[in-house]
């Protein structure tokens, strides 16, 4: 199963930033093969600009959420249907940072999803406990809920991507230890209903920089990385890729 690095650049970049690192990724991946398969997911007012950069190939492009409805009296959203139309593949659905900050709830993260493979575009689907339910005890009693809420019943291995980004690690400099990361992995990849979990790409998230990127990489279970901060240094983010094994 080939690897998926995804970057996550969040609320960050402008024209001239976003150009000059999709440029610098498309240079590098026509330089030397990249180990791992490669989506960028700007913010989406920056989609067409790194598209330009990148072309049509080695590297992906994916929104950072998408609205549950193709079109219709929703300010500010944007539809799956859109995206894909733009040259997107991927979206990025039900993120830590969007459950919390526009109280996304699994129903409404399993609809994006769903909206998502409906417009032929592969979701990244967001798990993750908080520190508080980590401390609790309660890891796997939230992961199987957000699984059981938040994917749909056709997602399968060949058309989705689960990302599981515990929300204590991201942002922080803390990541789960290698064996935790093993344990919600192959948890996830039990409770997966969907056809062919063998080859369910798994993506952990949450600080994951050039210097730790091997050891999590090489974890059992772990099918690529979903980055934030690092995928914004074209240098840190390379590091990553070529971690791949
Ligand atoms: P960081 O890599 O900045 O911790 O962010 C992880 C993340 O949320 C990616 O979606």
């Amino acid at each position: 199963m080939k690897y998926l690095i995804a970057g996550n650049w969040k609320m960050n970049g402008t024209a001239a930033s976003a150009k000059a690192l999709a440029s610098g990724l498309a240079h590098k991946t026509g330089v030397s093969a990249a180990h791992a398969d490669i989506v960028l997911c700007p913010p989406a007012p920056l989609l067409p600009i790194v598209a330009a950069e990148i072309g049509q190939g080695l590297i992906g492009l994916g929104g950072q959420d998408c609205h549950a409805n193709e079109k219709g009296a929703h300010t500010g959203d944007v539809s799956a249907g859109l995206l894909k139309d733009i040259g997107c593949s991927f979206v990025i659905v039900g993120h830590s940072e969007r459950r919390a900050d526009h109280g996304e709830t699994d129903a409404i993260v399993k609809a994006k999803a769903a909206a998502a493979l409906k417009a032929g575009l592969t979701p990244i689907i967001c798990v993750g406990e908080t520190e508080a339910e980590r401390e609790a005890g309660k890891t796997a009693t939230i992961i199987a809920r957000q699984i059981a809420g938040s994917v749909p019943e056709n997602a399968t291995a060949a058309n989705a991507v689960i990302a599981y980004e515990p929300v204590w690690a991201i942002g922080t400099g803390k990541t789960a230890t290698t064996d935790d990361i093993a344990a919600v992995h192959g948890q996830i990849r039990n409770l997966f209903n969907g056809e062919g979990k063998a080859n369910l790409r798994i993506l952990y998230g949450g600080s994951v920089k050039g210097s730790n990127a091997q050891a999590i990489l090489a974890t059992a279970g772990v099918n690529g990385a979903l980055v934030g901060g690092a995928s914004l240094d074209l240098e840190d983010f390379w590091r990553i890729i070529s971690a791949c094994p």
